[in-house]
């Protein structure tokens, strides 16, 4: 096995290296080489009892030979495993020469297979008549198109006992290997090149199979890296880009299981492990499809795919794998550079991989600056201690110097991607009295990275992600800040401040758009310059997505970093197309596709209208066949980049390059019935909602709102607007009319309006006397110049928004319902959202302030349910309330970090949602729950440490009851969202004012 293995690697190796022997007229490829060379029979070996295959010096090239001896059959002779594949047809040439004195006879080259099904067969290649006096060359073409088995390749003579010489056995293909692709059906009842990485047995079977008979159940796994495995060795070129899909079922009486697929490439005896598609979860009974794509961006001695699960050694089934070549398509050239198109370096994240083919052209010709994803991070670069590893960093660092593409390094610190043993010693975990000893880690690895690249990494991410807002402090409960307090910062930036005086220095994170996290970032990047802390720079990651945040929170990020003097740089753009954590889309819907431009438009806006404040915007990501959001927070299809799989230019480039090509796109309005009076103020009916953002374009700015009533539409828009001028103008435009209101209050006779000066700007309110039709448009008219800004799209109308009160006051929350809570009125869940009966619930709400940080929301709710049953694994189908609170009304899509799910079954069993790990909420719950005739009674309370509760603040706020009969659930109902997505957006939950 192993001396094969060394000709097939030899022959692939010259393949992989250059030594391709392509003509352009017959394409033909080298699949294999035997010289005999070095000293090995190179894989063949006897066939037939008696005989032996050695080698000789009687050589047709070079020094060696295969000498084949001790034949008693004319089928005795030298054979090999051929690296043949179904639907290729193979040339393969030898030469031979008989042993001298040896009387002439004929030497045939033969394959023997067993087709799935059949009996073996035997056909000849090629066959010559041979002599002792010369080498004769023997030479065929050999094809073979049923799954076949026991592939042999072997070398025969008409003479029973010839002795003869081998040399020169070249197996070459009409096909390129590297785009033929590869596959397994295990149809033939074998495991088909598939073998275990360790101790898993592979057996074919006929229980389940995904297309035709059978399948191969894997079982017996030592590891949760133990599986099927296959080399792909010579089917994958470097730089081409390949789909590698496989289905998998999980084992006879598993239950769960997540499962991915793996390469392993290994030069040199090294290896790398790859994930090609994420593990992600089989539901049981079921096939499931694992498919990824990779680019093979290495030399290799060796390549296998595998299939691994995350966790556990469950057995499970394969079936139907393919490697299947990706065609590349040639990059546009008749589009503008995206980095000719700003007024920053425009960076981005890339491996090496993404220098290679297309990639690199793209790469090229739309960046002018780069970081890597992944290969400067703790764990790529020191993943033991003092041992540096930098192929990957060292390769990067010189293809952007060599194509002058300024370097973002990234990142020195981080709680992620950093090795375990940074924070142990041996096996015991580092603790604030090992404070000197993590600096002192921190300091060696900061000055080798820093010292090692000085003067050609323009910009480092020093540390990342070093806040959580939800902490009172505002710091991230890391390691680094559990043994070291702030000290790992400082001693951070001081050192790689030594080792680079020139590079200019950043701490980086996520979320800085948002308020509370900005103004985290903000305080301590303050109090650290001022003690003398080299920050240069504020980092905005600026994971986004196609809703949140909004632009005007970028901008105000910026404009509030400005005012401390300090380099911005948005370092990790990408715009997912979801707004929650678990939706996923099977095709990217267009128009999704097109918001997704506009949002491109609208930040980078923001950023060419701070240039000055903004250095540089970083892209996470050279194009979408390249994302780490198709595997994060879950595996799901997320294009957020301005490039496509394909590489080919996006809405989203448009939005950056050039607006004007932006297909059109119909916005939605959501638009509750309502009242309001159009007088200009601002009433509470307005607040219920957040304001539907229609533009910025220099200091003019727009928002607005629409309420729908049987006398028509009434609206609402606030307008930045400081250089006043009487006829600047509000139009709305509803159903193809008209309705003009000006600043100074004038407007057209037939409909009620109103203008108001505001802080800045001011706001209009008209009722427009036409019932809701069709499309709306809104544009917002500047007297004093500038370009008009508008908002176009379809309302859609809604049920109005229910607004409830909650008293002042503090129950006990044990199940017994106090005097208190009725000081609250009461309210009911009346909005059926899964059938039209069932338990519904009474509910009353109180609050309580803690001094000017937090408070506590206590809600009651009085189920009528005359059975209870928790019988269904699944807590949403039990008998239970869930609380839905959103501190800030922020109706976002999606959930904010604060934004909590509270769920509490009639025997008090709590869970809690939020964001995908709920981490700022999941403690916020505390509960009573009793049982009483008719139902159960719940008490909460859910404490609110991110706000301020005072007198009239709203609250985003729902109830819903969950029915249960038996294990499934049978009605729900709420309060107000009617939607039944309460779970995964606060868009239509209703509100909570706080009273006296
Ligand atoms: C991501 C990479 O893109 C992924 O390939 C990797 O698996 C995880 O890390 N914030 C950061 C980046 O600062 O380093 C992260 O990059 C994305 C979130």
């Amino acid at each position: 096995m192993r001396t094969r293995w060394m000709a097939m690697a030899a022959a692939l190796l010259c393949l992989l290296s250059g030594f391709i022997a392509t003509s352009p007229a017959s394409a033909a490829v080298h699949v294999a080489k035997y010289d005999f060379e070095n000293g090995s029979t190179q894989g063949w070996s006897a066939r037939g009892s008696g005989v032996t295959v050695g080698l000789s010096d009687t050589a047709h090239s070079g020094e060696g030979a295969l000498l084949v001896q001790g034949r008693a059959a004319t089928w005795h002779g030298a054979t090999i495993t051929p690296p043949f594949e179904k639907g290729v047809t193979y040339t393969v040439t030898a030469f031979a020469r008989l042993a001298s004195g040896q009387p002439p006879s004929t030497v045939a080259m033969t394959v023997q297979r067993t087709p799935a099904g059949g009996s073996t067969t035997y056909e000849r290649v090629g066959a010559g008549t041979v002599t002792d006096a010369a080498w004769t060359e023997l030479s065929g073409t050999y094809t073979f198109t049923a799954d076949s088995t026991d592939l042999q390749l072997y070398v025969e003579s008409s003479d029973a006992t010839s002795r003869y010489h081998l040399d020169d056995i070249v197996i070459t293909s009409d096909g390129d290997p590297t785009r033929s692709g590869l596959a397994s059906d295990f149809e033939t009842g074998t495991a088909q090149s598939w073998s275990p990485r360790a101790s898993a047995s592979l057996t074919p079977t006929t229980a389940v199979a995904h297309g035709g008979a059978y399948s191969l159940a894997v079982s017996g796994r030592s590891a949760s890296w133990d599986g099927p495995s296959r080399s792909v060795l010579g089917a994958m070129a470097k730089g081409s880009k390949y789909e590698i899909s496989a289905w998998v079922r999980l084992g006879p009486d598993v239950t769960s299981g997540n499962l991915g697929l793996s390469l392993e490439r290994r030069l040199d005896g090294t290896p790398a492990y790859q994930r090609v598609a994420a593990p992600k979860a089989v539901a049981p009974g079921e096939w499931t499809r694992l498919k990824g794509t990779y680019t093979l961006a290495h030399d290799v001695d060796f390549l296998s795919v595998y299939i691994e699960s995350d966790g556990g050694t469950f057995p499970f089934y394969l079936d139907d794998f393919s490697l299947t070549y990706i065609e590349p398509k040639p990059i546009q050239t008749d589009i503008p550079s995206l980095k000719d198109t700003v007024p920053f370096t425009l960076g981005v994240a890339f491996n090496r991989a993404q220098t290679l083919g297309e990639h690199g052209q793209l790469l090229l010709r739309h960046y002018g600056g780069v970081t890597p994803g992944n290969d400067m991070k703790w764990d790529a670069t020191e993943p033991e201690e003092g041992r540096f590893t930098f192929t990957e960093a060292d390769y990067l660092v010189n293809y952007a110097a060599e194509h002058d593409l300024k370097f973002r390094g990234h990142t020195l610190a981080w709680h992620s991607q950093t090795p375990d043993w940074v924070f142990k010693d041996g096996d015991r975990d580092l603790t604030p009295a090992d404070r000197a000893l993590l600096l002192q880690r921190l300091e060696n690895h900061i000055r080798t990275l820093v010292t090692r690249y000085k003067g050609k990494i323009a910009a480092w991410d020093v540390v990342n992600e070093v806040i959580d807002e939800n902490q009172p402090d505002g710091m991230r409960r890391s390691k680094w800040f559990e043994i070291t307090g702030l000290d790992y910062i400082r001693t951070a930036f001081r050192v790689a401040h030594e080792a680079d005086p020139g590079a200019t220095l950043f701490i980086n994170d996520y979320n800085t758009e948002w308020p509370r996290k900005r103004e985290a970032l903000y305080d301590l990047v303050r109090k650290l310059r001022a003690e003398g802390v080299p920050i240069d720079g504020v980092g905005h990651q600026l994971h986004v997505n196609i809703e949140q945040a909004p632009a005007s929170n970028v901008e105000d990020t910026i404009e509030r970093f400005a005012a401390l003097g300090v380099d911005q740089q948005i370092t990790e753009l990408d715009v997912s197309v979801y707004t929650d954590f678990v939706s996923t889309y099977d095709t990217v819907p267009q128009d999704v596709l097109a918001e997704q431009g506009y949002r491109y438009k609208e930040l980078f806006d923001v950023f060419r209208r701070h240039a000055s404040q903004i250095s540089s915007v970083t892209v996470w990501g050279v194009a979408d066949d390249g994302t780490w959001l198709s595997s994060f927070p879950i595996t799901r299809l997320n294009p957020p980049l301005p490039f496509d799989d394909e590489l080919q230019a996006k809405p989203a480039y448009w939005g950056i390059a050039d607006p004007s090509k932006l297909p059109p796109l119909t916005r939605r309005l959501t638009v509750p019935a309502g009242t309001i009076v159009v007088d200009g103020k601002r009433d509470l009916e307005w607040d219920l909602l957040p304001d539907t953002p229609i533009a910025r374009v220099g200091d003019l700015s727009a928002r607005f709102q629409a309420r729908s009533t049987g006398a028509g539409l009434y609206v609402m828009a606030e307008v930045g607007d400081p250089s006043n001028d009487k006829n600047d103008s509000v139009t709305f435009e509803a159903g193809g009319t008209p309705y003009t209101v000006r600043r100074g209050g004038t407007h057209a006779h037939g409909f009620p309006a109103h203008a108001k000066r505001t802080d800045g700007g001011y706001r209009v309110e008209a009722l427009l006397p036409l019932g809701m039709a069709g499309t709306l448009r809104v544009t917002v008219h500047n007297a004093s110049g500038g370009e008009d800004i508008a908002w176009n799209g379809a309302p859609t109308v809604v049920p109005a928004i229910k607004l409830a009160t909650a008293s002042k006051a503090a129950p006990v929350v044990d199940g017994t319902v106090d005097a208190l809570w009725a000081r609250s009125p009461e309210i009911r869940t009346t909005t059926w959202i899964q059938g039209t009966t069932g338990a519904t619930a009474r509910v009353r709400a109180l609050w309580n302030g803690a001094g000017d940080h937090g408070g506590t929301l206590y809600v009651l709710a009085q189920v009528t349910d005359a059975t209870l049953s928790e019988d269904s694994p699944n807590a949403w189908e039990q008998d239970s309330v869930e609380i839905f609170v959103d501190p800030g009304n922020g109706k976002t899509k999606g959930y904010d970090d604060d934004d909590g799910q509270y769920r509490i079954s009639f025997s008090g069993r709590q869970t809690v949602g939020g964001t995908f790990d709920a981490f700022a909420v999941k403690d916020n719950l505390t509960s009573a729950a009793r049982i009483v005739p008719g139902g159960y009674v719940i008490e909460a309370a859910v404490k609110l440490p991110t706000i301020t509760l005072a007198k009239d603040a709203l609250l985003g706020f729902d109830v819903q009851v969950n029915d249960a009969t038996g294990a499934s659930r049978t009605g729900a109902v709420t309060w107000n969202d009617p939607t039944g997505q309460s779970y995964l957006s606060t868009a239509r939950w209703g509100v909570l004012r706080l009273t006296k």
